[in-house]
């Protein structure tokens, strides 16, 4: 039987089972806890037990201090949950509190899914995780290859696997190297994260996310995040493409549908700019009353011309798809 994990100040509360350390159960319930290098070794993870048993599984070069262990720390990457537990431990509560970072990752595997955008999926060291919220972006590159900022496709909940939906473009270098020179076991330098395209947790809204071709990228990531936290908010999907082809995780949606009773997809052919999709028309579409459009949060990634077709209410997030990609556009 799972133990519960509270964790104070925020009163959140995640399951834990087995050997899972409390950290990687805290991420993989979507909360975002602070912590450093995942391994025993910074001491960013360092936590309160305020009541409960936990155990140590793994070993730590961090010395904690005799005041600190006296006074119940320990750290939430090297420790499990025994019993049901309450913990003192620091939560970001906004992008600003992820702290930049570089690390080395490894090209795990390059998949094309078509002829337009290749699926990269980056592999970090075990010792050096990326830390980030749900939504942030990185600059990718290398010593011999050119450089570019993607948005992360993947949830924060897995820190070591990193994955980037990466559009084929004309005249742009860092397409050209990823569709035709980029190898498996390439070594990729990631800075970052960075940006605010991120969930408002302090929000119980419905959710409206509304992506244009691989502005996917940064909404995969904040539904599998939602999804994560189990927040009840029912979720409206719109994925705007020039074609059936082009929503390139098409099944994946469609799954998401079947398995959650909230969670509502809309696949539309269109381009950007081209008057297909605008506030006016979404909110006919999602049967949305203008009236009520304060009991919603709207999520709207893609290119410059996509974006400016909706209001630009301050409540509502944005991500512009960097240049490059717009440019497919
Ligand atoms: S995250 Fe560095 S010691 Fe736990």
């Amino acid at each position: 039987m799972p133990s519960n994990i509270k964790i104070l100040p925020s009163g959140r509360n995640f399951p834990s089972e087995g050997n899972l350390t409390l950290l990687e159960a805290g991420l993989h319930s979507g909360l975002a806890l602070g912590y450093g290098c995942s391994n025993g070794n910074c001491g960013e993870c360092l936590a309160k037990i305020v009541s409960g048993e936990v155990q140590q599984v793994r070993h730590h070069d961090y010395m904690i201090s005799e005041e600190k262990r006296s006074t119940g720390h320990v750290l939430m990457c090297c420790n499990s949950a025994v019993t049901d537990i309450i913990l003192e431990a620091p939560e970001a509560q906004s992008s600003k509190e992820i702290p930049r970072q570089h690390i080395t990752a490894k090209v795990r595997n390059i998949e094309f899914v078509n002829d337009d955008v290749a699926l990269l999926h980056l592999k970090t060291p075990r010792t050096q995780r990326l830390r980030f919220l749900a939504g942030q972006q990185v600059q990718l590159g290398g010593t011999d290859f050119p450089t570019a900022t993607f948005p992360i496709s993947s949830c924060p909940c897995d820190d070591m696997n990193l994955h980037f939906q990466i559009p084929r473009l004309k005249d742009d270098e860092f397409s050209d190297f990823v569709f035709n020179h980029l190898k498996k076991g390439s070594l990729i330098d990631i800075n970052g994260p960075e940006g605010d395209f991120v969930f408002d947790e302090s929000s119980n809204r419905s959710l409206v996310f509304i992506a244009w071709h691989t502005g996917f990228a940064p909404v995969r990531s904040l539904i599998e995040h939602v999804m994560a936290l189990e927040v009840a908010n029912s979720m409206h999907l719109i994925w705007v493409a020039p074609s059936m082809k082009d929503r390139y995780q098409d099944n994946l949606c469609r799954s998401w549908q079947d398995a959650f009773e909230n969670f509502h997809y809309l696949p539309i052919n269109a381009q950007p700019g081209d008057g297909t999709v605008s506030t006016t028309s979404t909110l006919e579409l999602l049967g949305i009353e203008p009236v009520d459009l304060d009991t919603y949060d709207f999520y709207i990634a893609g290119p410059d011309t996509f974006i400016n077709a909706y209001d630009q209410n301050p409540r509502w997030r944005f991500a512009t798809i960097p240049p490059a990609a717009a440019n497919k556009a």
